[in-house]
């Protein structure tokens, strides 16, 4: 992994697309995005995947965030297997509702680091992980998760950890293990107890524990 940390700017690649060529940047313009690689058009776990992704596209509409999925075949290719795709979700008729990248030559999955050596295809060239990054309206990026390609990724999980950037990037607080949308968040370490009074109207709790230690405050949002 050539070191794209959580913070960076996401790189401004050029890429050609199945809605044509695109630069990353202004295929994003003032939007979240959301880019998921793919190790291989054709496949079955990406076919369940895309086809996953493809019904909750609107989930990723209502929150502002752009959908771009990436895979290491050509824009032809991407096409035919969209059709695919479609149809396994039987909506043969409707395009899918999402651009794919063409990686055919693996130039940005070398730069983005997205290449898993233990999945190889029938040449020894070796295929895409499933990676995930979220990148935020000011192109820096907010998450990535790193997947292999024998285990398929859950778009549930992607929604809700966009839900808790969305709202951590709006308010000093932090979601708890398994938190969902509607539920109680907790306040950052960094705020003070007065500063955390003056800040969530809907008051804070804090949870006693032997430590005497007073830092699992929590608030609704
Ligand atoms: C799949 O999408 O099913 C797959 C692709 C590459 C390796 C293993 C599984």
């Amino acid at each position: 992994m050539p070191g794209l940390l959580l913070g960076d700017e996401f790189p401004n690649f050029e890429a050609d697309t199945t809605i044509g060529r695109i630069k990353f940047h202004d295929f994003l313009g003032s939007s979240w995005g959301i880019l998921f690689s793919h190790p291989k058009d054709f496949t079955p776990v990406c076919t369940t995947e895309l086809a996953r992704a493809s019904k909750v596209s609107d989930e990723f509409k209502k929150r502002g965030v752009k959908m771009i999925a990436l895979s290491i075949d050509s824009v032809e290719d991407h096409r035919n297997w969209s059709k695919d795709v479609m149809a396994f979700n039987n909506e043969a008729d409707s395009p899918l509702p999402f651009p794919i990248i063409a990686d055919d030559k693996r130039q940005l999955s070398v730069q983005l680091g997205m290449l898993d050596p233990d999945e190889r295809d029938k040449d020894g060239m070796p295929l895409t992980a499933r990676c995930v990054f979220v990148i935020g309206p000011d192109k820096k990026m907010k998450l990535s998760i790193l997947y292999p390609a024998t285990t398929g990724r859950n778009f549930d999980e992607l929604l809700r950890v966009i839900d808790s950037l969305q709202l951590t990037a709006q308010k000093k607080v932090a979601t708890p293990v398994d938190w969902k949308p509607g539920q109680k968040v907790m306040v950052i370490p960094s705020l003070s107890d007065a500063e955390a009074d003056a800040l969530f109207p809907n008051g804070v709790t804090t949870k006693e524990v032997p430590s005497g230690k007073k830092y699992l405050r929590y608030t609704q949002p």
